[in-house]
């Protein structure tokens, strides 16, 4: 399937993550970052965001609760261009990618720790039948082997950076090795997404590892919305 992550127009892609942003005004938010471009046209705004990340959590994956379909649902209605990535932090993803799919999500990306290893490469594949784009996050403490196993069943890896449940949090160093580990067995067409943690101040450590969809939720809308197009030019690396 050929869509942004498969066939990006630039690299690095930043993502910011909605979970930052003022909930009660979230419309407004998602466009001080986005290009009114976004999706069309030859310009390519080096100081907007390439897509909207949107962090789900079921209060059993991790302790906290955040936004449902309903939000994707919102969002793509109000940004019928903007690509919307799901990152699921949710026990059971299969139910929850359907919903997502169905209220418009481009991409759908689950946890490794969240389903048996028999059922990973089916999961995915069940992803991909809903007309989205499939990716496999992995917790700071999970080793990268059942990724590399099942490396082609998807479109993207992501390497959390955080142990995710908050915004916010510190970057953890630790995992920039397994980061350049993924990043030389992946496939042309696929993407390695970082996620916690990430700003200006480690953000040439975070590309130097391979990484190339950048997640930011407290770096870019912890910002006025004057400064959020610096920040994202800054995650470029350049
Ligand atoms: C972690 C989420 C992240 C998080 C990033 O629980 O998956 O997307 O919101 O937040 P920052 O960029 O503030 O660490
Ligand atoms: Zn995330």
């Amino acid at each position: 399937m050929r869509n942004l992550f498969t066939n990006p127009r630039r690299l690095p892609l930043v993502a910011p993550s909605i979970l930052s942003a003022d909930f009660a005004r979230m419309g407004e938010e998602c466009a001080t970052v986005l290009s009114p471009v976004a999706g069309g046209g030859a310009v390519v705004d080096e100081g907007a965001a390439d897509l909207l990340h949107l962090d789900v959590m079921d209060g059993h994956f991790v302790p906290n609760l955040t936004m449902g379909p309903d939000m994707c649902r919102a969002l793509r209605r109000a940004f019928p261009a903007a690509f919307l990535d799901v990152h699921l932090m949710v026990t059971d993803p299969l139910p929850h990618a359907r919903a997502f799919a169905a209220a418009g999500a481009s991409h759908v990306t689950f946890h490794v720790e969240a389903v048996p290893e028999n059922l990973l490469g089916e999961t995915a594949a069940k992803i991909r039948e809903l007309g989205v784009t499939v990716g496999l996050a992995i917790n700071p403490p999970t080793a990268i082997d059942r990724a590399l196993d099942y490396l082609e069943a998807f479109d993207l890896f992501l390497v959390m950076s955080v142990n995710p449940g908050y915004s916010g949090q510190a970057f953890i160093p630790e995992v920039l090795e397994k980061t350049r580990a993924l990043s030389a067995e992946a496939l042309p067409s696929q993407r390695i997404q970082m996620d916690g943690g990430i700003g200006p101040g480690n953000i040439a450590a975070v590309l130097d590892a391979g990484c190339d969809v950048v997640v930011a939720a407290s770096a870019v809308f912890g910002r006025p919305p004057a400064e959020r197009a610096n920040v994202i030019r800054a995650l470029r690396g350049r």
